[in-house]
């Protein structure tokens, strides 16, 4: 177990990071019916587990408008229009987009000057994208496929809590 390489055993730590926080956010969301209590909580549990972040929230689809939603960081921009920004990209390409260097993005939209990477991942009830979740990073190419992988997991997650009757 000692003998594997760094590479290894980053990449073990990372998929467990995932999985326990996968279970986490489960849990968590499972008790509560009300939508912006469980994306605050959800946005909470994300920015308190994973490491170098500086913003991790939501926008929500209302129209052709990405509207700022629950999240943790600095004050963002409230509207995003589809099609702009790496937020609005990933809302056309209904894909995520995971941005080494933000600089380098053409229409990134900058809400703290310190993010230097982001990952955005939509949203998605039905096969329709209803928003999006979106991490910042003040560290240069900060998520790998295994963060994009486990943020696309834990999305499917808040997406399902989302889409449950409250209970009565
Ligand atoms: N950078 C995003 C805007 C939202 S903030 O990062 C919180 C974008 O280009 O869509």
């Amino acid at each position: 177990m000692h003998a594997v390489g760094a590479a290894t055993h980053a990449f073990a730590g990372k998929g467990e990071l995932y999985q326990e926080l996968a279970a986490e956010m489960d849990a968590l969301l499972a008790g509560e019916g009300d939508g912006i209590a469980n994306l605050a909580n959800a946005a909470a549990v994300i920015f308190d587990r994973l490491p170098d972040l500086n913003w991790a929230g939501f926008y929500l689809l209302r129209g052709d408008v990405l509207v700022l939603g629950p999240f943790q960081g600095k004050v963002a921009c409230t509207r995003i229009e589809v099609g702009k920004g790496v937020c609005g990209t990933a809302v056309t390409q209904r894909a995520s987009m995971r941005v080494e260097d933000v600089h380098a993005f053409p229409g990134h939209i900058a809400c703290d000057s310190a993010s230097q990477s982001e990952l955005v991942v939509p949203l998605m009830r039905d096969g329709r994208v209803f928003g999006v979740l979106d991490l910042d990073s003040p560290r240069l190419a900060r998520f790998d496929s295994d963060d994009q992988a486990g943020c696309e997991a834990l999305a499917a997650i808040i997406s399902r809590h989302l889409a449950v009757t409250p209970p009565a």
